[in-house]
């Protein structure tokens, strides 16, 4: 981080008090260049919509309050920010310098207000807090971050006199084709001190290509000194106008996901093929193979192998437990579990300690007890398995009668041969055992046997037979 100070007028500058700090996140813009239904902000990066990379950012700076200028007629910022800050309509999308006019009367606080652009989800708050530090260090009316970008097109220039100082922003549209040459651009993140910003922002006018009030203006109308201070990784200002920006913003954010894991511990086998939500938590030693995406707000223990080839979102998985290709959604998995390879668990799905989920099986809405194993090709929906059960091959729950979900019970220490058909709702009491290919339609009482299979009958001679046909037709 470097820091650069310039005087922007001759007037003796009074030093920042320490006055508690409010933050302004700018939210309310239509997002055109996204083409998107969505509110431009709600789009996730790394599993966390923008909007909310940004109030995390600006928590480092332990604020006062936090205003977010939002569009009234956009929906579910209000689901998204859940109680986080106090929102503050801007009705018509005048640009930036308007959207920050919207703060009421009651909240032009005097001290410093950091205003941030919540289409920078990279920002760090670690920035921010080294930000504000240098702004209360030099006076400055106003400190601004600033960024050298090898691509600066599409963002704001800072003009600087020969003698290196700050002296103005200038957009993109606005600029002429020597300042479009200028690397260093406005992130859109500034500190202003209060008592010169509310003044000055109402000075505000939209003469400009955009017809719109640019709040970058208002540096040009703010009476005292503006300081900049550059931040060191380039990528922390990148602003998401587009879903090729946004694509960009992905891989960066991913990639500080992974190395924050793999400094705490978790082995990533080949980074380049792993994708983890910022949210995900994962334990010491725990290793994750090539081709896995783990995605929201999914916890896994220590020591598991997961992957390759697997999927888990929204779920939490005990210590020591092994998912090879699989996929599970909105699932508990117990400790010592192994799940694979080519299984779905589906919401709903418990697994207890030491279960054996194998190849080919679809849990859904079920609780399967500890040391219970369902090895090969079965589903079960609806069932509440027991401890100790063994569910064979091929065995199917029929849940759902056309009308509505029936459960399954079967309790602990049950032997189910392969091909069982539970019709639900139906039971199968404790050490019952059910033979190979039997229709359960009544409950079975424990310790009994249900065997329920149309009578086998052996048709002797049959394939001589049919090898003495097939002679005679070959032979006409
Ligand atoms: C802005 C800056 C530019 C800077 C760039 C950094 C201005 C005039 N320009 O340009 O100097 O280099 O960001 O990324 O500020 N918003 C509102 N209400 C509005 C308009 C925008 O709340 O009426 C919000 C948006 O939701 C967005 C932010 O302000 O989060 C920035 O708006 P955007 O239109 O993306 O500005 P840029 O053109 O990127
Ligand atoms: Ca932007």
């Amino acid at each position: 981080m470097r820091s650069n100070a310039s005087a922007g007028s001759k007037r003796p500058i009074t030093p920042e008090p320490r006055g508690s700090v409010t933050a302004v996140v700018l939210a309310a813009g239509r997002g055109v260049r996204m083409n998107s239904k969505i509110p431009k902000v709600l789009h996730p990066v790394a599993g966390r919509p923008m909007l909310l990379w940004a109030m995390a950012a600006a928590r480092a700076l332990d604020p006062e309050r936090t205003l977010v200028v939002t569009n009234p007629a956009q929906d579910g910022i209000q689901a998204a920010l859940n109680g986080q800050g106090e929102t503050v309509s801007q009705v018509r999308q005048l640009g930036t310098g308007h959207a920050l006019s919207q703060v009421a009367t009651a909240h032009r606080a005097s001290g410093p207000v950091v205003v941030l652009y919540a289409d920078t989800p990279l920002l760090r708050g670690e920035t921010l807090q080294t930000l504000l530090a240098a702004h209360r260090k030099s006076g400055a009316a106003a400190t601004l971050l600033t960024a050298n970008l090898d691509d600066p097109h599409g963002y704001g220039r800072i003009v600087r006199g020969r003698n290196g100082l700050f002296r103005d922003i200038v957009e993109e549209k606005d600029a002429t084709d020597e300042q479009r040459a200028i690397s260093e651009v406005n992130s859109g993140v500034y500190v202003f001190r209060g008592r010169e910003l509310w003044p000055a922002l109402v000075k505000l006018e939209n003469k400009n290509k955009a017809g719109e009030y640019y709040l970058t203006d208002v540096v040009r109308l703010i009476k005292g000194k503006i300081a900049t201070v550059a931040v060191d990784d380039s990528n922390e200002i990148l602003g998401i106008n587009d879903r090729r920006q946004l694509a960009q913003a992905e891989r960066v954010m991913r990639q500080r996901v992974l190395d924050a894991l793999m400094v705490g511990g978790v082995t990533i086998t080949d980074p380049a093929t792993t994708f983890i939500d910022a949210d995900v938590a994962i334990g010491q030693d725990t290793v994750v193979q090539p081709f896995t995406t783990i995605t929201g707000a999914s916890v896994i223990g220590e020591d598991c192998v997961i992957g390759p080839l697997t999927q888990v979102r929204d779920s939490t998985i005990g210590d020591g437990s092994r998912i090879e290709r699989s996929h599970l959604e909105e699932a508990k998995v117990g400790s010592r579990v192994t799940v694979g390879p080519f299984s779905r668990l589906r919401p709903g799905t418990r697994l207890a300690d030491e279960v054996h989920i194998g190849t080919h099986t679809e849990i859904k809405n079920s609780r399967i007890g500890t040391g219970s194993a369902v090895p090969h090709f079965s589903y079960l929906g609806d069932a509440d398995v027991g401890a100790n059960v063994n569910i064979g091959a091929g065995s199917v729950t029929a849940n759902w009668d056309g009308f509505q979900k029936n459960v399954t019970e079967i309790d602990d220490r049950a032997y189910i041969s392969c091909d069982t058909i539970f019709v639900a709702p139906v039971r199968v009491g404790s050490d019952a055992a059910t033979a190979a290919d039997t229709v359960v339609t009544k409950d079975v009482p424990a310790g009994s046997l249900a065997i329920g299979r149309p009578e086998m009958k052996i048709v002797e001679g049959y394939t001589a037979r049919r090898r003495a046909r097939h002679k005679a037709v070959a032979k006409k």
